[in-house]
């Protein structure tokens, strides 16, 4: 029996390692073609591509810095030739410097805006002729805890995030009459490479384990499964969203 996301491509940026490649996969087993992005780690996106063959889709890599708004319209274009369509579009790279907003330079904010919150406007303006001419499509971006709340040495990655779940809802008020539904997913700490770049983790990590009412960090299929459902019909009343899962952290 087909599936509703059957024979649909998505591009998801930043798919070769951490939560955008289990995104990748959770829609993989949905029938869904996917275009693997990537910044620089072209064997990890060889990886994912191979793993999300073995689900029975269509797989690339397309090595694009998303946070170059003139290398858009190649990544774009290239994925277009490859698949024919881009139906789904998940914004999940991000980058970021780990220090006190007061003592970031304005190239390290400037960093975190261009990959986290711009590239996903560029993005949105590369797909839409596609999806407007279908009337349907999917977008949807990751975001983080840090968005609305104090974490330490997260500002230049959670101001960021807080303007790109700003943007979720303009766009979705904008796009949702055209048949293209806009929402977010955010979490908390989610076990990742990432993760694993944050001074002293580890610390960090026990301490969030404490405070989490689900009693761990979560994993990126934690994050992917939600992803997954927010791409299907069944979530088609949610518009404008970002969906926190993240084990109940933010309620205490
Ligand atoms: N980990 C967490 O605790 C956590 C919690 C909540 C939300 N999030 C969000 O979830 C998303 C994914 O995080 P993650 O932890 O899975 O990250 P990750 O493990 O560090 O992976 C980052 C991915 O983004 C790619 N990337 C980085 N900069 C890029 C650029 N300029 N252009 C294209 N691709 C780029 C990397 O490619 P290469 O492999 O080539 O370097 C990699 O595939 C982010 O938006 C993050 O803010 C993470």
């Amino acid at each position: 029996m087909m599936t509703p996301l059957e024979g649909k491509t998505a591009l998801i940026t930043g798919a070769s390692r951490g939560i955008g490649k289990a995104v990748a996969l959770a829609l993989a087993e949905k029938g869904v073609n996917i275009a693997v992005n990537y910044l620089q780690n072209e064997d990890a996106a060889k990886k994912c591509a191979e793993e999300v063959r073995t689900r029975g889709v269509r797989a690339d890599i397309f090595q694009c810095n998303v946070g170059d708004l003139d290398a858009l319209p190649a990544l774009i274009d290239n994925i277009l030739k490859t698949f024919g369509s881009i139906d789904i579009l998940i914004h999940n790279a991000a980058l970021g410097a780990f220090k006190a907003v007061h003592k970031l330079k304005m190239n390290q904010y400037d960093l975190s805006m261009s990959i986290n919150t711009r590239a996903f406007l560029g993005l949105v303006q590369k797909v839409l002729p596609g999806m407007e001419a279908k009337k349907e499509g999917t977008i949807l971006a990751i975001s983080s805890l840090g968005s609305h709340r104090f974490i330490p040495n997260y500002g230049a990655i959670g101001i960021s995030k807080a303007a790109l779940e700003a943007m979720i809802r303009y766009l979705a008020v904008e796009l949702m009459p055209k048949g293209i539904r806009v929402n977010g997913v955010s979490g908390g700490l989610v076990d990742t490479d990432a993760l694993r770049a944050f001074p002293f983790f580890e610390i960090f990590k026990q301490e969030v384990v404490k405070r989490t009412p689900a009693g761990r960090v979560a994993t990126p299929e934690d994050l992917a499964r939600v992803v997954a459902f927010l791409c299907s019909p069944e979530s088609s009343w949610i518009v404008g969203q970002t969906v926190i899962a993240d084990g109940g952290l933010s309620l205490i």
